[in-house]
């Protein structure tokens, strides 16, 4: 990722973080309808947990300058997500969810490059995320 995509993500998750316990329900309002088969992994309170999704996309940001660190933490995550029943193909309707949700968020401020940096964010999350996934032990 650019420096410029870097500043983009991190000025939009600020726009984004006064409203996030909204973005939160919108965002799994849009996964569930989207991918109802994902509905019944969920088993914490939507709101505390759509919490957790943003902050822990709150430290992908925050860590983006740290990339050690950064993959460290996606790896260790994506390890728990194969405890939650999560596989490769469920990243995709998240992933879209979530662009959905920053849409809607950020009007429009979500313009073409930021939209590109986000989806570039998201595509590396996965990628670590799946590594710790599909690792044995
Ligand atoms: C950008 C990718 C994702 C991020 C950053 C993320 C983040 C998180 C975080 C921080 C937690 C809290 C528990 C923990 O830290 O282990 C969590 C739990 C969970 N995530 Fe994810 N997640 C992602 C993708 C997914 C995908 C693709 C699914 C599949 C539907 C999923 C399903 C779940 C479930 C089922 C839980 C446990 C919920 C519960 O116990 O009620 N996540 N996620």
């Amino acid at each position: 990722m650019t420096p410029e995509q870097v500043e983009l993500i991190q000025n939009s998750f600020e726009k984004i973080k006064p409203i996030e316990a909204v973005a939160a329900k919108l965002f799994y309002e849009r996964l569930f309808s989207i991918a109802p088969q994902v509905r019944h992994m969920f088993k914490a309170d939507l709101t505390s947990q759509g919490m957790m999704l943003m902050q822990s996309l709150g430290a992908a940001v925050a860590l983006l300058d740290n990339p050690e660190r950064l993959i460290l933490l996606l790896e260790g995550l994506g390890q728990r997500h194969k405890g939650y029943g999560v596989t490769e193909e469920h990243f995709a309707p998240v992933g879209q969810a979530l662009l959905w949700t920053l849409e809607q968020g950020l009007g429009a401020d979500f313009s073409g490059p930021t939209r590109e940096a986000w989806t570039e964010l998201f595509d590396t999350v996965q990628c670590f995320m799946l590594k710790g996934l599909q690792a044995r032990a």
